[in-house]
């Protein structure tokens, strides 16, 4: 499903072409984009608003207020809400009230209303198509920066032979998820994210943890998905759900179970960012039964977990980049830079418990970027959504570098 989770209108005007915008719609719906109809009157000429709206499983969207009870459609939401406005069929008509800004439906309206790219499939006859004010309207919408997709030659519905047919729906729907893919900076890149806490036993109902929510973690994987990445999430317990389809996830409780699951996914990685807040120890032995309340004191034996970036840093090979997450509560650079020579990591994301609105458990954070490089990259206090675009950003400048 290469259109999971788009928002995308479309537009449907009174062309014979209009029969075809039921298989681009169900195209896209396939995909898995999100669709709202909106047609002109004529539209609903050549096709039934009924079969559209069975197909996106919403209402399709025509006048200011629909007939049966009143409810405005308002142009403005639809046009924020939308990532991509696609126009097929696009009509002489249609296309001249968009480039001379004759808002008079409800289609037109919320063409401009919109944001987001608009693209336009044409659809006439050869005459009306070679017609210097279609041309002209054209020229006049790639002025504004709304990409047409040719029509291509063909045999016509009038019977006539020549440009004017609108490209078949596969092709639109190509069209539409070439264009989300090209504004995708990690296509076809695999990284390994660890997030959360582990759970360390100490018997069968006690363990060692921190309060790490995992939320910075999650976000950089929603991120990494959203830019075409392929993401192999390891996260400790923790009660965060994700869907995207390029995300696979793997749930463990431990250091070592993280370390074995890392170990085994990275050789086939471009890139590791290590989020999780792992153990450093844990009980050199686990009891098998509850421990009992004994003595006024009592103490229990750690020993060290693996260092699972530092082994990662080993394995690391040319191709590969590797990323650290460091929270510090004092001499903050220094030590987050000393974590990153140690661990042999490319960069490292400091975030300092000093720092308000930063660490665990927000949804804000307040990052410092430190590269092996000694360059360091401040950033404002964010949402962790924004934080996590901040770090895949500079995640694909250095993997352009390799
Ligand atoms: N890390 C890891 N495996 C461990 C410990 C840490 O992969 N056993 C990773 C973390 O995910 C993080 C980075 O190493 O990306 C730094 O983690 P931190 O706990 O700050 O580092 P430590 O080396 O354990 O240093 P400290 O003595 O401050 O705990």
């Amino acid at each position: 499903m290469r259109l999971e989770g788009k928002h995308i209108i479309l537009g449907i005007t009174g062309s014979i072409a209009a029969y075809k915008a039921a298989y681009l719609l169900r195209g896209l719906v396939k995909e898995g984009a999100e669709v709202q109809v909106v047609m002109t009157p004529a539209a609903k000429e050549f096709i039934t608003p009924v079969t559209m709206s069975a197909l996106s499983g919403k209402p399709v969207a025509s006048e200011f207020f629909a007939a049966n009870d009143g409810t405005w459609h308002s142009h403005v939401d639809m046009g924020q809400w939308a990532d991509l406005m696609l126009i097929a069929p696009v009509t002489a008509a249609t296309l001249g009230k968009m480039a001379h800004g004759i808002a008079d439906n409800l289609l037109v309206t919320t063409y401009m209303s919109t944001k987001c790219p608009v693209f336009v499939a044409p659809a006439m006859d050869l005459d009306m198509f070679r017609h210097p004010s279609t041309l002209k309207n054209l020229d006049i919408l790639r002025s504004f920066g709304n990409v047409i997709l040719e029509p291509a030659e063909g045999e016509l519905a009038s019977g006539l032979h020549g440009k004017g047919r609108m490209q078949e729906p596969e092709q639109l729907v190509e069209e539409v998820v070439n264009f989300f893919n090209s504004k995708k900076k990690l296509l076809n890149k695999k990284v390994l994210v660890t997030a959360g806490p582990t759970y360390e036993k100490i018997d069968p109902v006690r363990f060692i943890g921190n309060y790490s929510s995992g939320k910075m973690g999650f976000a950089l994987v929603e991120e990494l998905a959203e830019q075409g990445a392929q993401v192999v999430l390891v996260a400790g317990p923790v009660s965060l759900q994700l869907t995207h389809p390029n995300i696979q996830r793997i749930d463990v409780q431990s250091a070592s179970e993280m370390y074995e699951v890392c170990l085994h996914h990275f050789p086939e990685m471009d890139a590791a960012i290590m989020c999780a807040a792992v153990a450093d120890y844990r009980p050199k032995q686990t009891a098998a039964q509850k421990m009992k309340r004994q003595t006024n004191e009592m103490s229990i034996n750690l020993e060290a977990t693996a260092d699972i970036a530092a082994s990662l840093g080993k394995l690391k090979t040319g191709r590969q980049l590797l990323v650290g997450f460091a929270l510090e509560t004092n001499d903050e650079e220094q030590n987050a830079l000393g974590k990153l020579q140690k661990k042999n990591l490319d960069f490292i994301v400091l975030n300092s418990l000093q720092d308000q609105g930063a660490g665990f458990g927000v949804d804000t954070n307040k990052i410092t970027i430190l590269s092996k490089d000694n360059n360091a990259q401040v950033f404002e206090l964010k949402h962790k959504t924004e934080v996590a675009a901040d770090i895949v950003e500079k995640l694909t400048q250095e993997l352009a570098k390799l």
